[in-house]
């Protein structure tokens, strides 16, 4: 659009531009146990139980997966589109648990207050039962 209006002769001192972009993807690191008799730290494969009630399917979330991540690794489609909570295309009914969640405005306080998590950016913190 730039280049079209420079070369319409467009007075570019009237001309603004805004870029957007995600945030950089949080690294979650794998959690790991204390060296072991060989000196090497081993991974702890911790996971959450996830049911997603809808779907009829029961899943695990491990440690440093969304809610989102453990969907798809289930087979289980909740919609989505920024992936960093701005959106609000991955909001889910939370039925039951605690998550961790880390938005950038995506959901409103009320719809928190009645159960709804947005799935891209939460974290289970004890088993879940989710409405997808
Ligand atoms: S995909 Fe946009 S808020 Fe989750």
């Amino acid at each position: 659009v730039r280049q079209m209006l420079e070369a319409a002769g467009f007075d570019m001192a009237r001309y603004h531009q805004e870029s957007f972009a995600a945030p950089a993807v949080e690294e979650v690191p794998a959690p790991f146990a204390l060296p072991g008799d060989g000196g090497v730290e081993t991974p702890i494969e911790a996971a959450t139980p996830v049911r997603f009630s809808l779907s009829d399917v029961d899943a695990e979330c491990l440690a440093g997966q969304t809610v989102l991540q453990t969907a798809r690794a289930s087979g289980v489609r909740i919609p989505a589109a920024c992936e960093f909570g701005l959106c609000g295309t991955c909001k889910v009914r939370k039925v039951s648990g605690e998550v961790a969640m880390s938005h950038n405005g995506g959901i409103l306080d009320h719809e928190i207050d009645d159960g709804f998590i947005l799935a891209c950016c939460s974290r289970p913190l004890t088993r879940l039962e989710i409405e997808a």
